[in-house]
């Protein structure tokens, strides 16, 4: 009796959802779109490449997607929206949970898509400087973190715009954060014993933490912008190495793209922290509120910001205000030390002169956060120390300048070529997912939602060389007459009128 409900209620959904996926080959794109970027071999993320790597973590699959784990994005996108999102559609997410209630159904894996292939670099191109720590062994012990900084020589003979760059752990999985500074006087060592809590050097550069992609200024009109490098400057590394990876070896690098000599007309990128707090008491099995202003002198654009807290935090929200006036910039509701970065807008964001940037954390001193470091919870305060708290919310900007507000940056990365191998960038609402590439006689498509959408091929010059429409949500493309060659695949969605355009070599 029971089989029969089973049969009968399979039947229906069936019917009545004509869409629902079925075997894994109906869901491998949204792993490969959505999952894989993090989860493949030599990431941090276990590996989701093929079935059977998917059903070593079907235990969690269902629990991660409903509780909003997974992806990882704390922003609230309905608050504010950025490049690079690690997100997935609530129709993707259906699909998802569909094929794991119906039992994960193996299919005949050879008619799913081809996983998309990654290499160890994430930007294309030769970089014009690669520094590195040489090996070293973490020295974290079993229950302490280790903090190390190394201050690296650049050895650049004359000043140089910094345009891209990409930090490469050496060993992936003992990598938890690295923060990187620039040092103009050439003043610092590397401090590697461990307790290099405070990176030295005076300019903000970046970081890395899990997940987070390459930093790409944006390298072409109407917005050329970049980080002044002075001649024999050096570099510092802080590499937070966690509890328990004492004794493993890393070697990490940062891969750096300079603007070629000589290049004008490329603007100024200023990190700065403006909101910054170190009287932070929480007592314990409390909560506690805590703000900080800044009034701004000047107009500015805002190109990213950098919001921080450690594992005692459970809120941060970032705006600028004029009296009732808000200006939107991020909203996190469940902030997660483990996913922080620089998150960049699509648009610059204009600051007007006499507005007030603000910042609010939220602190959870009680056995409710489940990130608490103290069982039971302890008395904390301001320290750089993980167990300790922070307040430290870091922008990149610019000195505004009028049109600032509609440059689009998020389109202007889409189209930067040393990140055609980034398969992630979308802000629009649909998003698309290419393979394989590069393309030999197919080019399939899959987007996220069903919508009448009109597709072109188009060389870099902007010669179209295919044009097709469809309504479905995947969709192939017949790509053998056309040339080897770099091309653009724009698709457009008729009636928003939104379009995605993705870099792709044809290759026969
Ligand atoms: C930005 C990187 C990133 C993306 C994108 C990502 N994950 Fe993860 N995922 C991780 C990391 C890192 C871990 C390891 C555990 C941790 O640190 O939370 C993980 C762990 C998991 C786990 C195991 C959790 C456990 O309890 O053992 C599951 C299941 C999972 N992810 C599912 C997904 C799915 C499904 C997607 C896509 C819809 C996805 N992830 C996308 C980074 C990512």
């Amino acid at each position: 009796m029971k089989k029969l409900y089973i049969v009968l209620f399979a039947f229906i959904g069936l019917t009545a959802t004509t869409t629902t996926a079925q075997d894994y080959k109906d869901v491998a794109h949204i792993f490969y779109s959505r999952c894989t970027s993090c989860h493949h071999l030599n990431q941090h993320a276990p590996p989701m490449m093929n079935y059977s790597q998917t059903m070593n973590l079907a235990y969690a699959l269902s629990a991660d997607l409903t509780g909003n784990r997974m992806p990882p994005w704390p922003p609230d996108t309905l608050y504010s929206r950025f490049t690079h999102e690690h997100i997935i559609t609530a129709s993707e997410k259906a699909d998802l949970l569909s094929w794991i209630n119906q039992g994960f159904t193996m299919g005949d894996t050879t008619l799913a898509p081809t996983p998309p292939t990654y290499q160890q670099y994430q930007l294309n191109g030769t970089p014009d400087l690669i520094l590195s720590t040489g090996a070293f062994a973490s020295n974290a012990t079993l229950t302490a973190d280790a903090y190390d900084c190394f201050s690296l020589p650049t050895g650049l003979l004359q000043d140089r715009i910094l345009r891209a760059y990409e930090i490469v752990p050496g060993n992936v999985p003992i990598v938890h954060h690295v923060v990187v500074n620039l040092d103009s006087m050439a003043t610092t060592t590397s401090n590697t014993a461990g307790n290099c809590w405070t990176i030295t050097g005076d300019i903000g550069i970046g970081g890395y933490a899990p997940g987070s992609p390459p930093t790409v200024f944006p390298g072409q009109a109407p917005l050329k912008a970049g980080i002044r490098i002075k001649a024999g400057s050096k570099l510092v590394l802080q590499i937070h190495y966690p509890a328990g990876t004492g004794g493993q070896m890393d070697n990490t690098q940062i891969r750096l793209y300079f603007y070629p000599i000589g290049t004008t007309g490329v603007r100024t990128i200023y990190n700065s922290v403006p909101l910054q707090l170190w009287s932070l008491p929480i007592p314990a099995n409390t909560t506690q509120t805590f703000t900080q202003n800044y009034a701004l002198s000047g107009d500015i654009s805002l190109f990213a910001v950098f919001p921080h807290s450690h594992k005692i935090c459970t809120k941060i929200t970032n705006y600028a205000f004029l009296g009732t006036d808000t200006i939107k910039e991020i909203k996190i509701d469940n902030w997660r030390f483990d996913w922080q970065g620089y998150y960049t807008f699509p648009n610059l964001k204009k600051i007007p002169n006499n507005y007030t940037l603000h910042s609010m954390h939220f602190y959870d001193n009680t056995t409710n956060n489940l990130n608490n470091p103290h069982n039971p919870p302890q008395n904390v305060q301001a320290g750089t120390s993980t167990t300790d708290e922070m307040f430290f919310d870091a922008i990149q900007w610019l000195v505004y300048q009028p049109g600032d507000e509609n440059i689009d940056v998020a389109s202007i990365l889409a189209n930067d070529p040393l990140l055609a191998n980034v398969n992630d960038l979308a802000t629009s609402s649909f998003q698309s997912y290419v393979y394989p590439n590069p393309a030999n006689d197919k080019v399939n498509i899959y987007l996220s939602k069903k919508a009448d959408y009109k597709i072109g091929i188009y060389t870099i010059a902007g010669q179209n060389v295919l044009q097709t429409k469809t309504s479905e949500d995947a969709t192939a493309l017949d790509v053998k007459n056309i040339a080897n060659g770099l091309y653009l695949v724009e698709i457009k969605d008729i009636k928003s009128g939104e379009t995605i355009s993705k870099k792709i070599i044809i290759l026969h």
